[in-house]
């Protein structure tokens, strides 16, 4: 089926009390590795490209990739852009064809994040392509994102309510507590916090960073209202592992090193769209 947009799948992850996963993909066999996921759960899932994998993989490769996938998948995929830097980058990527787009103004003023994330709401909204806005500021290194322990900010629950209200935000990336490139399970959510931001809002809530977050604190997340987590780092570790050990055994065969990544991603893509609850909800 061709690409579809975020929203429906949220919308429905929202009413039924599930999350969709989200992964960001940087090679071929990533890509495929999480459709082989998602098709094996027949489970909806969301391809996303941040703007340091869109500079590699390149903005045709990326958009004629996930058009090629989701045509031949039988399971709903939608395109994504993670940690979106810019109204010029969100424009560029809605007419090559993403479906849903995050837009990261968490470095900005609160002013400047509200008007941005505002104005790229406004066009996306006219052809049927939903917003994924943020407020606070994740702790870790996601690409060029880096934000050390002390920088970090908490999501306010007050301050999201008037950033959805006044930027229209189908659904809020929060900072509670998750970090971005955490290579063990060992994050500790302010649940009490989004408790706090669930009350305070009416839409999705997403949360970065899902490699290091718990299992029980995943499903806890999943009771508050979170509907999407983003996951780089445990993919990327099961890939680079899986190729390290193929490349021992047979050193001079790319495509068996190939071949091992994309089994390794859809292994640890499998475990975790089960724990979202999504696997039968294509
Ligand atoms: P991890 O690499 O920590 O899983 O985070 C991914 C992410 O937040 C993508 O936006
Ligand atoms: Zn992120």
């Amino acid at each position: 089926m061709p690409l579809v947009t975020g929203r429906e799948i949220l919308e429905r992850a929202y009413r039924e009390g599930y999350a969709v996963a989200a992964f960001n993909v940087i090679t071929l066999e990533v890509l495929q590795g999480v459709v082989d996921a998602a098709e094996a759960e027949r489970a909806p899932v969301f391809l996303q490209f941040n703007p340091g994998n869109l500079r590699h993989v390149e903005l045709h490769y990326a958009a004629a990739l996930a058009q090629a996938a989701a045509a031949q998948a039988s399971v709903p995929v939608v395109l994504h852009l993670d940690h979106g830097e810019s109204f010029a980058q969100a424009v560029v990527c809605l007419r090559a064809g993403f479906t849903s787009l995050m837009y990261d103004g968490t470095a900005a003023p609160f002013e400047e994040n509200v008007a941005v994330t505002r104005a790229i709401r406004e066009v996306a909204a006219a052809v049927g392509v939903p917003v994924e806005g943020e407020l606070g500021r994740i702790a870790g290194r996601e690409e060029e994102i880096d934000v050390a322990p002390e920088a970090a900010e908490l999501t306010d629950p007050e301050a999201a309510r008037e950033y959805v209200e006044r930027t229209g935000v189908d659904w809020l990336a929060v900072a509670v507590g998750n970090v971005h490139g955490q290579t063990a399970r060992v994050a500790r959510l302010d649940l009490e916090r989004l408790r706090r931001i669930r009350g305070a809002v009416s839409v999705p809530l997403v949360l970065h960073g899902a490699s290091g977050i718990p299992d029980d604190q995943v499903r806890a997340a999943i009771g508050l209202g979170v509907c999407k987590f983003n996951m780089a780092t445990q993919l990327n570790q099961g890939y680079l592992r899986a190729m390290v050990g193929a490349a021992e055994a047979a050193p001079q065969d790319l495509r068996s090193l190939l071949m091992a990544a994309r089994r390794a991603v859809k292994a640890a893509a499998q475990e975790r769209i089960r724990l979202f609850g999504a696997s039968g909800r294509a």
